[in-house]
């Protein structure tokens, strides 16, 4: 399937799941700050589960790790649906990363606006003008939305934010997002795709007509990691 970037279908959501710990772990190895910006929702918890166990829990030098989020949900962050608190349950909490380096999303706070301008101005400081993250983590959901970029969404269309509110069209309808923008100069992005549920997703995007097919970093790479299940088409796009 012709999507835009590198593909590398596993056989299962496992597989997926260490294969993009081990491009993870590639892409920290090195002395400088690594700044990532990591996505919710249930696919990657499989992922970070297992980028906090051995062997990465031990191999990866967690104190030069700065988080940031990609998006987050209009709930508090002890929530289950924060996108903050299954990294921090999953991952962060389990794993010797300084907390003044994770950087949660603020989208529970009544003016949005605000918290949309200040998170900006937080990733300027710390990850340049313009904002370059070293790897972005992404989902895709069935309508082909990625981060909150939700398909008719003008967050899509934003150039000049580094940060957006947005709608879901479904609860928790408040979201603050990443832009393209910021996706676009992203050194790395890797998507994490699993199950049969998404198939009709991915070949929206390889026919370019959903919101996850714009993400082209000018001067990054792509990767697709995707199960066998979510090439195989059921359903259609909802
Ligand atoms: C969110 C996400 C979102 C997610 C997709 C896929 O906060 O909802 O960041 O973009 O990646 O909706 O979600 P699932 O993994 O739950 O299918």
């Amino acid at each position: 399937m012709p999507l835009p970037g590198e593909v590398r279908v596993l056989s299962d959501p496992e597989a997926v799941a260490l294969d993009a710990a081990r491009w993870l772990a590639d892409r920290s190895a090195s002395d400088r700050p690594f700044r990532i910006a990591v996505s919710g929702g249930a696919t990657p918890r499989l992922l970070y589960e297992t980028l906090a166990a051995a062997p990465f829990s031990e191999g990866i030098a967690w104190a030069r790790w700065h988080l940031f989020f990609a998006d987050e949900r209009d709930v508090p962050p002890d929530d289950a649906r924060s996108n903050y608190r299954l990294v921090h349950d999953t991952l962060v909490s389990r794993v010797p990363m300084p907390a003044g380096q994770v950087h949660r999303m603020e989208a529970n706070r009544p003016d949005l606006g605000a918290a949309a301008t200040e998170y900006a101005q937080l990733l300027e400081s710390e990850c340049g003008r313009p904002p370059r993250l070293d790897v972005i983590l992404l989902g895709l959901g069935t309508d082909g939305h990625t981060a909150s970029l939700f398909p008719g969404s003008p967050a899509l269309d934003v150039a000049d934010a580094w940060v957006a509110r947005s709608r879901a069209p479904q609860p928790p309808f408040d979201r603050l997002t990443l832009t393209l923008p910021v996706l676009d100069r992203a050194a790395h992005v890797g998507f994490i795709v699993t199950g049969a549920s998404k198939a009709a997703a991915l070949r929206a995007v390889s026919d370019g007509s959903v919101p996850a097919a714009r993400v082209k970093p000018h001067r990054g790479e792509v990767v697709w990691f995707i199960d066998e299940d979510a090439t195989r088409p059921r359903d259609a796009v909802r």
